[in-house]
């Protein structure tokens, strides 16, 4: 089924989105699983999408997570690339033109704009116990690509932020990401 003809606006579809998100992880518990069948589901329900997938903080750097799309770069520092910007701020970025992002990591050259979400996950909550003391964390991120310049704005960006908030409670992040490990800075 096509979300996108269904829906009546761009943030409608991703109302959607999180609806159908909440179908296909609501009730399984494996990671693995969930964070496939999310990488999936916006690749195969955004338009226009050539790339969509999480890379996950271990041991110092971004990992390759569960992804749709051409096989990509596996490794990425913080601060570096699209992906480690928005990790180290801990905000979203969107790159309307990756020609224009210094320092963009080209996986794939058709690709044309980005947007990147940070997955902050709250103390006590992605698995574990909660611990006194310990902050929120960054557990990822979520990175979509696509070949048409400019394919991303600020509904987007509302948009997929709701939907890692939703697919935040489904994932158990300390398992995803190898081990509790201290953030950059932080
Ligand atoms: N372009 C990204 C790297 C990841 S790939 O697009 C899948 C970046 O600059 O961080």
């Amino acid at each position: 089924m096509a979300l996108a003809r269904t829906a009546s606006s761009k943030a409608d579809l991703y109302s959607l989105l999180v609806r159908e998100l909440q179908a296909l992880v609501g009730v399984e518990t494996d990671w693995l699983a969930n964070l496939a069948n999310a990488a999936a589901l916006l690749y195969d329900q955004l338009p226009g999408l050539n790339w969509a997938g999480f890379y996950l903080y271990k041991d110092g750097e971004l990992v390759l997570g569960p992804f749709q799309g051409r096989p990509a770069c596996v490794r990425i520092r913080p601060g570096q690339g699209v992906c480690g910007t928005a990790f180290s701020r801990r905000e979203t970025v969107v790159v309307p033109d990756v020609h224009h992002f210094p320092g963009h990591i080209a996986c794939d050259p058709l690709s044309r704009s980005e947007i990147v979400v940070p997955i902050v996950v709250s103390a006590g909550e992605g698995g574990g116990e909660s611990e006194e003391g310990k902050k929120d964390w960054v557990a990822g991120v979520l990175d979509l690509d696509s070949p048409e310049p400019g394919r991303f704005d600020a509904v987007d960006a509302r948009g997929l932020e709701e939907f890692v908030r939703r697919l935040i409670p489904h994932v158990d992040w300390q398992q995803a990401t190898g081990a509790f490990v201290s953030q950059p800075g932080h």
